[in-house]
């Protein structure tokens, strides 16, 4: 029950109207969260902590992994409601929403499996120099924890479940475009949990997230989303250089093809890596260097299986383009193609770039290069720049003067030159992918980035020990 004022979430999905006219009908709404109301959240947050001494804190890891379990159950019987909220709210496919969904149950039961061996290991002593230590992973306090729209169920509890599991207690803000997704699964927390480990708060994070970070009372941040966002909140913290910080952030992934390339299968990957969920992951492939010798075939070939995707609606079989959720994105891809245009890129595939409202058909641009817009901005949404190269140390430096380093994928055949180029590549990126597009899955694999695209590492095992420390207890032998 809520008597302040709500905002109202509108469906990417446009709705033909009797006038014939197309809109984004209203879904729904969530409170507006006054700094006075975040504040109390806090103090949940920090009462249930009690330092350390609250009663989530102190359970046993045997007894949070048994009110977890009660919550995977309870989430799973929720499923059918969330994946349908996942396409209404944010225009994902039924089969990506029913697969976001399926992960993120698998993810919960790994780190759960995970956790039991953390405990196993913290049930162990070493002895060494004649001292008896028992390991074990403690909890950190308060975490205040903010997910994206494009993945909000997969990407947001990938920090919120791993950080509940270590006896933390939660301040939980959804994203503003994937909020009602949560409603049912607040629901199964408030039953699984005891009261105030996880509190909410809505609206945009730049209006209610400040008082928090001001209050001091904050010990872990994460975010997936800007490294603006990020940094900005950071500075807020009084102690900022004390605050724990684990962040997924902006990525410019590049992938790179080489003259002897297998194009079909590159082309398969690349269509999947550029436009999977319309370009919008954090993941995607956000530019393509194709060497010169093979630029055509490969823009021909590109292109036309761009043209074969289906657009349609998230639930329609088949669908692989969906509206966009962020209002202001067509405006912004708009502005993207039209200064690569001025600057002598073309649209190369039929009707690219077209649409009205949140429709904007995918367009691939080429031959975009330095000075572009595309270049360098993270676009996030279906326009894919294309550059050629005459020599690979050209997309290699490229990738090394970036400001980000989250993946790669290199398209070759000679696995001597695919070797030759990994190590350098290592060292700037997290993930180096061969003749495959970059992605995060499966779960279990670290998940980070380099320079300004991530802080600390998620994954299952990371993230249990993202969202604790390793503490002793140590007798004389
Ligand atoms: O946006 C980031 C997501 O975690 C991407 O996950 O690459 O496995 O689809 P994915």
């Amino acid at each position: 029950a809520w008597d302040g004022p709500t905002v109202d979430v509108l469906s990417p999905v446009m709705l033909r109207q009797s006038d014939g006219t197309l809109e984004r009908p209203v879904i729904g709404s969530y409170p507006v969260t006054t700094d006075t109301q975040a504040l109390e959240a806090l103090d949940a947050a920090v009462t249930a902590y009690n330092n350390g001494r609250g009663e989530w804190p102190t359970m046993s890891v045997a007894d949070r992994i048994s009110c977890m379990q009660n919550f995977v159950g309870r989430m799973i019987e929720q499923k059918e409601q969330v994946v349908n909220l996942l396409m209404w709210e944010i225009g994902k496919t039924l089969a990506d929403s029913t697969k976001e969904f399926d992960r993120t149950v698998q993810y919960i039961y790994d780190t759960i499996d995970a956790l039991k061996d953390v405990d196993r290991a913290g049930s162990r002593f070493e002895i060494t120099e004649g001292i008896i230590g028992q390991i074990r992973r403690s909890p950190l306090g308060v975490v205040l924890c903010m997910g994206p729209f494009n993945y909000p169920l997969n990407e947001t509890y990938t920090t919120l479940i791993p950080a509940i599991l270590m006896g933390n207690t939660i301040l939980f803000k959804p994203p503003k475009h994937g909020t009602l997704l949560h409603y049912p699964l607040l629901e199964a927390f408030r039953s699984c949990f005891p009261a105030g480990v996880v509190n909410t708060i809505y609206g945009r994070g730049a209006s209610v997230v400040p008082a928090l970070m001001q209050s001091g009372k904050i010990n872990v941040l994460t975010l997936i989303g800007s490294s603006r966002v990020a940094d900005s909140l950071k500075k807020m913290h009084p102690k900022s250089n004390r605050l724990r910080a684990v962040l997924g952030l902006d990525a410019k992934n590049a992938a790179v093809v080489l003259p002897d390339a297998d194009l079909d299968l590159t082309v398969k990957e690349c269509i999947l890596g550029t436009l999977s969920f319309n370009g919008q992951r954090c993941t995607a492939i956000k530019i393509i260097w194709v060497h010169r010798s093979v630029a055509d075939a490969f823009l021909e070939k590109f292109s036309e299986a761009v043209n074969e995707l289906k657009f349609g609606m998230p639930w329609e079989k088949g669908t692989n383009i969906t509206p966009l959720p962020e209002p202001q994105k067509p405006d912004y891809l708009t502005e993207c193609i039209a200064d690569a245009k001025a600057q002598g890129a073309r649209v190369v595939n039929a009707g690219g770039g077209t649409g009205a409202g949140s429709l904007f058909y995918p367009a691939v641009v080429y031959p975009v290069a330095e000075g572009m817009k595309l270049y360098r901005e993270e676009q996030f949404g279906p326009v894919v720049p294309i550059v050629p190269f005459n020599d690979v140390e050209q997309p290699i430096e490229y990738i090394i003067s970036s400001d980000h380093g989250q993946q790669v994928s290199l398209f070759g055949s000679d696995p001597d030159e695919l070797a030759r180029l990994i190590d350098p590549l290592v060292n700037q990126v997290s993930r180096v992918n061969l003749n495959a597009q970059c992605q995060r899955g499966p779960d279990t694999f670290p998940f980070t980035g380099r320079k300004d695209s991530a802080e600390g590492t998620l994954s299952v095992e990371d993230a249990l020990r993202a969202f604790s420390i390793r503490t002793v207890v140590a007798t004389k032998d």
